[in-house]
């Protein structure tokens, strides 16, 4: 009988050494180190899945001979998932699906696994029973009859019903529940996590049947488990948003077969979630009056143009050192332009609150929303309200300059469709035609920018 075998893991970051250490030589962190048995026996492995085919699989092929017809992706009818999926679900794919507790992950997959009518769908639940599970479908606007639930947490017994019900979609819920027989140790350790993965991933590369997992976060909002779990897949979607409010953003944050940075929208509602096929009507505030500190943006995730708000607020700092807070924006750049205003624009923000919030819940990476966000901060800073038809397109740097962005015509003709009626744009975009009908007015550096702007 062979020898069982024990590894230390580290906790925080995955690394792992063959004895206890105190502190990480990988992350630094202290006391981390956990022991986990890895392995029972060796022979125990035996193949649970399809029978593997040694000749296609022991020998190298040429690319021209292997078969397109493969790569044929199922047709989602969830078109927000279609799209960050990038185009519909690649068989034999494993896409991972992490969000904070509650946020509606397994909301989001039964609902996609109710609208699969003319496929065999199997949902496993370790955490939920059958009728919990069927509660939660009841509130849902869809039947299904080819819809399976099987609550069970061994990959052994999962093994066996996959090869009797043949599935042809597979969804699990979720995969810090699931545990191997073969491992001693216990689930959502580091251990079974990844033999539990690596099970359910060589089942769907084997059988060419795609695979759900969803995954929890930790604190942090890294998901939990190795950081191989999240190599070991093809797909990373996170299901993000506040608790709070009721939109909520499914985002790629890996995918082999698609673009990342792409974005679905949807929101929370009584009967499950809701597609929002127009976001920037949702993301914009609809008021009367006209306030200072607001600003809007035309901004691009992954394809689609949006138009967002930003609101600033700059107060006199009542303590010494001023605060600075961002919702939705990355703090540092936050810094970074209010260095340039002060130093370019003679403007004294060092002796500010500077407080600044991306309306809806969204997170903006776009360096394009520079403009609208250093204009809704110096309209707070001088009071003076902005016309809500303007839309504002540009980037800035550190020179107080305002540089081109991408994809500027998409950007203004969403701005246009939204009954915007002028955009600020860089000079250095170089629009040969203006086929939006909006009134551009071309800059090139901050300070013109505002004696434009504020007169
Ligand atoms: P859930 O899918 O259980 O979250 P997760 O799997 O990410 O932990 O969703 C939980 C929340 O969603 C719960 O607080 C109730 C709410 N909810 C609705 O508002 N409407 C609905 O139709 C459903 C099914 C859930
Ligand atoms: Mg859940």
């Amino acid at each position: 009988m062979a020898k069982t075998q024990t590894t230390f893991y580290c906790k925080n970051c995955g690394a792992t050494s063959a004895k206890w250490v105190g502190k990480c030589n990988s992350c630094g962190e202290w006391n981390t180190y956990i022991e986990e048995l890895v392995q029972k026996e060796k022979t125990a492995y035996t193949k649970t899945w399809k029978q593997e085919n040694a000749k296609t699989i022991l020998k190298p092929i040429q690319i021209g001979e292997i078969e397109q017809s493969t790569q044929i992706r199922y047709t989602v009818n969830d078109e927000e998932l279609s799209r960050v999926l990038g185009g519909g679900i690649v068989p034999g794919s494993v896409i991972l699906i992490g969000g904070e507790p509650g946020i509606g992950k397994s909301t989001l997959m039964l609902q996609i696994a109710l609208q699969f009518t003319n496929k065999k769908v199997l949902y496993i639940s370790g955490e939920e029973s059958e009728s919990q599970i069927k509660m939660r479908a009841e509130r849902l606007p869809y039947q299904n009859n080819s819809c399976y639930l099987f609550t069970e947490i061994s990959t052994q017994r999962i093994g066996k019903a996959l090869q009797e019900l043949e599935p042809d979609i597979v969804i699990v819920d979720s995969i810090q529940t699931l545990q191997s027989e073969l491992l001693d140790s216990t689930p959502g350790s580091i251990s079974q996590i990844k033999e539990t993965a690596g099970d359910l991933i060589r089942f769907a590369k084997e059988t060419g049947t795609p695979v759900f997992l969803i995954g929890h976060i930790t604190k942090d909002g890294t998901l939990a488990g190795p950081k191989l779990l999240e190599h070991m897949v093809d797909t990373v979607l996170q299901f993000e948003g506040d608790r709070n409010h009721v939109y909520r953003i499914l985002r790629t944050t890996k995918n082999r077969f698609g673009s990342t940075s792409e974005i679905g929208i949807y929101e929370m509602q009584g009967v499950g979630l809701r597609e929002v096929k127009n976001p920037s009507e949702i993301l914009i505030s609809q008021r009367d009056e006209t306030l200072s500190g607001i600003a809007i943006s035309a901004t691009i995730e992954g394809v689609r143009p949006l138009l967002i708000e930003t609101q600033a607020l700059v107060s006199t700092a009542a303590y010494g050192t001023p605060q600075r807070n961002s919702n939705g924006y990355d703090a540092k750049r936050l810094n970074m332009l209010l260095a340039v205003l002060e130093k370019k624009c003679g403007l004294r923000m060092g002796v500010q609150d500077v407080f600044i919030n991306i309306t809806g819940g969204l997170r903006i990476e776009d360096p394009g929303i520079d403009l609208g966000i250093v204009a809704a901060i110096v309209s707070s800073y001088n009071n003076i309200p902005l016309d809500s038809k303007i839309a504002f397109i540009g980037e800035v740097g550190l020179s107080g300059e305002i540089r081109a962005v991408n994809r500027i015509e998409q950007r203004l003709a969403e701005a246009a469709k939204l009954g915007f009626t002028t955009a600020y744009i860089s000079k250095y975009n170089k629009l040969q035609t203006n086929k939006s009908g909006l009134k551009i007015i071309e800059v090139s550096m901050l300070e013109s920018f505002f004696n434009l702007l504020f007169g």
